[in-house]
């Protein structure tokens, strides 16, 4: 994953809808990694399509996703759709014989993932779910000295992922019927990383949420997260708290905090990692993650190696998300199934 050059015969992507995501992000990642092509753009507006297809220097522009997925070339497919459309043009795209990488959460409940996932096992295709903050060198650095054992056993994991988020009623973040909510939105993030340190899953949860009543979605969330043999994670998600996007782990022999853990800017990422009452700032040498991401995607679907997370079970993440909304409704801890 460091070298520039392509070693595989580049996959052609297609974008289904023409998201800021798609637009600041993930495009541009696919433009600039050597192993991916941006092939076609998809939107509900053709000249939408048109429009960022000619931005990106994409072959087709389609005025609807259906004609995207009946095009032959397109080989992967990036899905970043509001939320409640993530399951059913995830199988759409799947069962048109295109891999798929879909944005997170990559469901609304771990039922719909299930499925998904099993598609996804039917057809033979790869499904990922685009949590781009682990492929950065920063993240990579940080489970490796986990991992390694530097910090002992682990007791806590802080988590936060917030930032104010502009009280526009268009926005699908603050839409209840498309999986709106801090929670689906960033929370999910917060959960993923404690279970990529922790490498388990965790046993139950309490959590407390902030409701709006003007949209019936969750403002802002909090969770403990009981992962067992002694290990505690909290969690913190917000539209309503400027921008934390933080991990902070603590070991039985030191501890490790990204201040900026889920950036995936091209800055250099820091990490403090303290040990025997000595405090270092190790400077990472940040890289684009989307295009890690691409790169990593592309390369699997050629086959030049397996998925840098191999085939990770999606309806984990999604449990966690079903069993803190269960939690933060009946204001009991809730068994995590
Ligand atoms: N990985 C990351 O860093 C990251 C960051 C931000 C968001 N996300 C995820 O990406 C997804 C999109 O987020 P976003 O902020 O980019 O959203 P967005 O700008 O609102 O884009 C969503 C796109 O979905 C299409 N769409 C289809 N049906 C729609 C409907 N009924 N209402 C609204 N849009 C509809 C639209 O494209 P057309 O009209 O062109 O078809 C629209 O541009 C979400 O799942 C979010 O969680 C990921």
């Amino acid at each position: 994953m460091t070298e520039k050059k392509s070693v595989v015969e580049p996959v052609r992507w297609g974008v289904l809808g023409c998201a800021r995501i798609a637009n600041n992000w993930v495009a541009p990642a696919i433009v600039a990694t050597p192993s991916a092509q941006l092939w076609a753009v998809a939107s509900r507006a053709p000249d939408r399509a048109q429009e960022m297809a000619r931005r990106f220097g994409a072959q087709k522009a389609y005025g609807a996703y259906e004609q995207l997925l009946a095009d032959p070339d397109v080989e992967a497919v990036y899905i970043p759709l509001p939320n409640h459309l993530h399951k059913p043009w995830a199988i759409a795209a799947l069962r048109a014989g295109k891999h798929v990488l879909c944005e997170k959460p990559i469901a609304l409940n771990a039922a719909e993932a299930r499925e998904m996932q099993a598609v996804a096992q039917e057809t033979g295709n790869l499904l990922v779910e685009a949590f781009m903050y682990r492929y950065s060198p920063l993240m990579r650095q940080a489970l490796q000295i986990v991992r390694a054992g530097e910090l002992g056993e682990l007791r806590a994991i802080h988590s936060a992922f917030t930032f104010v988020l502009p009280d526009d009623p268009r926005n699908v973040r603050l839409q209840a019927d498309m999986g709106g909510g801090a929670l689906y939105d960033v929370g999910c993030y917060a959960i993923h990383v404690q279970r990529l340190f922790a490498g388990r899953e965790p046993v139950s949860t309490y959590a407390r949420c902030l409701w709006s009543e003007q949209y019936g979605v969750d403002l802002n969330c909090a969770g403990l997260l009981d992962f067992g043999q002694g290990l505690v994670g909290s969690l913190h998600a917000g539209f309503d708290t400027p921008g934390n996007t933080f991990f902070r782990l603590l070991g039985t022999k030191g501890s490790l905090e990204g201040p900026d853990g889920f950036s995936p800017r091209e800055r250099p990422g820091v990490l403090v990692l303290n040990r025997a009452g000595l405090t270092r700032r190790l400077t990472v040498p940040q890289a684009n993650a989307y295009e890690q991401e691409v790169r990593d995607f592309s390369e699997a679907v050629r086959g030049a190696h397996p998925l840098l997370y191999g085939n990770e079970s999606l309806d984990a993440n999604m449990r966690v998300i079903d069993a803190c909304y269960a939690s933060a409704k009946s204001g009991q801890a809730v068994t995590v199934s």
